[in-house]
């Protein structure tokens, strides 16, 4: 199916729901107010491929990607690697921060963003 709803009213605070869409990983990870707090710190100079959290989320308290490593194409691990509530692809060892901006390691951009949009609180319409 090119668009699917999904529910993520059951997602627990600070973890990552993974599905698949369009025949790839698609992560939902809900973040912490540790975690935005975290990020909202990092200086856009500090980053290969600068992003803010308005260009990244919808919501801040969500973030919706691709789990494709930029670099050639691993799954990341979430809640993993040196950034807290980020990703971490163990196939070259890249880091993406709870953003998923690529922070460390050969990924040379962020983590790819879907089309979607909240349909309420509760679900997400993603293509
Ligand atoms: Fe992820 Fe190389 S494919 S670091």
């Amino acid at each position: 199916l090119a668009t699917i709803e999904v529910d993520i009213s059951k997602v627990i605070v600070g973890t990552c729901m993974s599905i698949k869409w369009r025949g790839k990983p698609l992560f939902i990870k809900s973040r912490t107010n540790a975690e935005i707090e975290l990020e909202a710190k990092t200086p856009l100079s500090s980053l290969r491929d600068p992003q803010t959290e308005a260009d990244r989320t919808k919501k801040k308290e969500w973030l919706v990607v691709i789990g494709i490593c930029t670099h050639l194409g691993c799954v990341p691990i979430a809640n993993s690697g040196d950034w807290a509530g980020g990703f971490y692809c163990p196939c070259h060892g890249s880091h993406f921060d709870n953003l998923g901006r690529a922070r460390k390691g050969p990924a040379p951009t962020n983590l790819e963003i879907p089309p979607y949009k909240f349909l309420n609180d509760k679900l997400l319409l993603v293509g």
